[in-house]
């Protein structure tokens, strides 16, 4: 495996959340906080990238994350290339590699991929120039660093602190990458409880989940907790028949405003979407003033600004 750091411990890839150290990660969250400026402002804006270039290469649908890269890279003042990769070249039969190097022959400087393969962006870390920068955007059921990164900043930016925290990540923890990276981001700033809550068919290996409490009813899940997370069923990655019916998941893990009154009066609910109103989120409570699903996305955008930022200065200084 390459490793996401240069010899001095420096941020030169972002592939994983897991393992990444505290200090490292809490820099990230500091960086990204400098970059959010009022709503109705002018977004932050710098010249960290000016004249470099950022490729997005999205194997996978993307809304959010492919406009928010894009839009990120783009404020920090680079060229930015959004490849629709489904009409490019490994559809016709060219390897990820001969891509990435076409890519590089044109002096593209940071690589933003997301595959539903596991190990991608790792393979991909192994094999660019030493100057080229990897960044994870979504890897299968794995890994998901930028979207971990802007859950905890806003959970942070709403409690200011970790160690009392109650998190609740409810819905299909099995096939979650959002799950996996939240879990390696707040082990690392010590939350105070982590809970997942899933029915057993989506319920993850807990092998995976080190230090997180399993449970498979959503009242429970719910009760008392500071932070209310809802995840989608990920169809893509299961078989057709293994499918949970909606109506039904709704009727017993649905967020509803019944079951999010046991939370904390003032717990927050997020989600990071694409979301499935009256699935896994009741829509008025994803309309609710608790929702904090909107400032996850405008945080999003400056995580990948600190990101970019951050693997650049490693870079070149
Ligand atoms: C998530 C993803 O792609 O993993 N979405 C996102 O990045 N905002 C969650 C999902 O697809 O359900």
């Amino acid at each position: 495996m390459a490793s996401q750091f240069d010899a001095h411990g420096r941020l030169r890839h972002l592939v994983t959340l897991q393992g990444l150290p505290r200090e490292r990660l809490v820099e990230l969250l500091d960086l990204a906080d400098s970059f959010l400026t009022p709503m109705g402002t002018f977004p932050a804006r710098n010249r960290a990238l000016a004249g470099r270039t950022v490729a997005n290469l999205f194997f996978e649908p993307s809304t959010r994350t492919r406009a928010s890269f894009e839009l990120a890279a783009r404020r920090l003042g680079a060229d930015v290339l959004s490849l629709d990769v489904s009409t490019s070249s490994r559809a016709k039969g060219e390897t990820l590699l001969d891509t990435i190097y076409t890519l590089q022959a044109m002096q593209v400087d940071i690589f933003v991929i997301r595959d539903a393969q596991s190990g991608v962006p790792d393979f991909i870390c192994e094999h660019v120039a030493p100057h080229v920068a990897v960044l994870n955007a979504g890897e299968s059921h794995l890994n998901h660093p930028t979207q971990g990164l802007l859950d905890v900043l806003t959970m942070r930016r709403h409690r200011g602190s970790f160690g009392d925290l109650v998190v609740t990540i409810a819905g299909d923890i099995q096939h979650s990458r959002v799950a996996r990276s939240a879990h390696h981001a707040l082990t690392t700033l010590g939350v105070g409880e982590l809970r997942l809550v899933a029915p057993p068919a989506l319920a993850p290996d807990p092998a995976e989940f080190h230090g997180a409490t399993l449970l498979d009813n959503i009242e429970t899940g719910v009760r008392d907790a500071d932070v209310v997370m809802c995840l989608r069923i990920q169809r893509e990655r299961m078989e057709v028949s293994r499918n949970p019916d909606p109506q039904d998941f709704y009727r017993e893990f649905g967020l509803t405003p019944e079951r999010l009154a046991l939370a904390k009066p003032d717990a927050i609910v997020m989600h990071p979407g694409p979301m499935n109103r009256d699935v896994e989120i009741a829509g008025s409570v994803a309309d609710s003033p608790q929702a904090v699903i909107a400032e996850q996305v405008t945080h999003g955008v400056a995580v990948r600004m600190a990101v970019m930022q951050t693997v650049m200065e490693t870079l070149h200084g």
